[in-house]
């Protein structure tokens, strides 16, 4: 199953970096499969991210942790938001 990669835009992740991860994603899964989008209401922790077809919003706090799910998750990933 294909899915997109939602990214919070809001206050709160983008202090985490999460234009910045987005930035990173787009460098390897083109730029149709990582959508930017406003506040989640989850707020803290980290920059909230969200596949897609799945309900649970992970929090990521560092890029590093962006090049951990891109290695977990290849091939899943692409297609257009
Ligand atoms: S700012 Fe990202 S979940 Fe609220």
């Amino acid at each position: 199953m294909l899915n997109k990669i939602k990214i919070c835009k809001g206050a709160g992740c983008k202090a985490w970096k999460s234009e910045y991860m987005a930035k990173q994603l787009r460098q390897t899964q083109g730029s149709d499969g990582v959508c930017l989008v406003p506040c989640m209401r989850q707020c803290g922790g980290g920059a909230s991210v969200q596949f897609e077809g799945h309900g649970e919003v992970l929090k990521l706090r560092d890029t590093n942790e962006v090049a951990y799910l891109l290695g977990s998750s290849s091939g899943a990933l692409a297609t257009a938001c």
